[in-house]
């Protein structure tokens, strides 16, 4: 009988995060399918479960190490080669297992329905293999746990929040920080200077807060982004920023 493939989301470090049924499914699948963004780096959704699992369990898992590149992805554009082929690869590689009646885990990093690679892979697996069984785990979302870090409600009352990659349009990202009351700001490593000079020119430099590896053993806080020189601050990729402006 062909197995499940489950698509688990492991929360955002902190292997306490981990829900009992995430936990449970990552004892229970003989293989741990591991998204890694370059072909020799470190899987961090990897290190939370084996953080999580007792050690003998960890090291009795099959581990399939996939590579899926960084890349931006335009939703409604055909995506790069190189993605789509990555994408494929792992289907293919996962689809092999599954049908030799093993279930496969796919560990991702917070939960899978926000910016995971989890849902990329669903795609291509149902459209490789229509009959392919696959489960998703909702898993604690890095925005949540930046939330409660730093005790700031992501939305309350009639709040309207707006949840966007840094890294998009500059048009879409100030009509956004215009238009929202909450708005979270993820994958802002790279655009740290740019961010802090918008926030600056539409006074909300002081109603924005930035956490970094939220959950992990260097968590850093920083709770006043007024205080800080933009061009100069280095933030590590897993960071997130959240504006609340009431
Ligand atoms: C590809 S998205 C993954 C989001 C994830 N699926 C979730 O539910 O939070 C990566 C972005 O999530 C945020 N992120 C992930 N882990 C984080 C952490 N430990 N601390 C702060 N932000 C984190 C950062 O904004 C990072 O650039």
């Amino acid at each position: 009988m062909q197995a499940t493939l489950y698509i688990v989301g492991v929360g955002p470090g902190d292997p306490d995060l981990l829900t009992i049924k995430a936990l449970n499914l990552l004892r229970h699948c003989p293989v741990v399918a591991t998204p890694k963004a370059l072909a020799n780096g470190n899987s961090t959704a990897l290190a939370i479960v084996q953080n999580a699992l007792p050690m003998d369990e960890a090291h009795e898992k099959e581990i399939l190490e996939l590579h899926f590149p960084m890349k931006k992805i335009h939703l409604g554009q055909e995506p790069d080669p190189e993605v789509l082929r990555a994408w494929q690869d792992a289907a293919t590689r996962i689809f092999a297992i599954l049908s030799q009646g093993r279930d496969v885990a796919f560990p991702t990093l917070g939960d899978p329905a926000i910016y995971s690679t989890g849902y990329y892979l669903y795609a291509t697996m149902i459209e490789m293999y229509p009959a392919v069984r696959v489960q998703f785990v909702p898993g604690v979302s890095a925005m949540s746990s930046c939330s409660a870090a730093t005790r700031t409600p992501i939305c309350l009352g009639d709040d309207m929040l707006a949840v966007i990659p840094a890294t998009f349009s500059d048009g879409r990202l100030r009509q956004i920080l215009e238009g929202f009351d909450t708005i979270v700001l993820m994958k802002v490593h790279r655009v740290m200077a740019h961010l802090i000079s918008l926030l600056d020119e539409l006074n909300l430099l002081d109603k924005a807060v930035l956490v970094e590896r939220v959950g992990m053993a260097d968590e850093r806080v920083l709770a006043d982004l007024s205080t800080i020189d933009g061009q100069a601050v280095q933030v590590h990729y897993f960071s997130t920023i959240i504006v609340r402006k009431k």
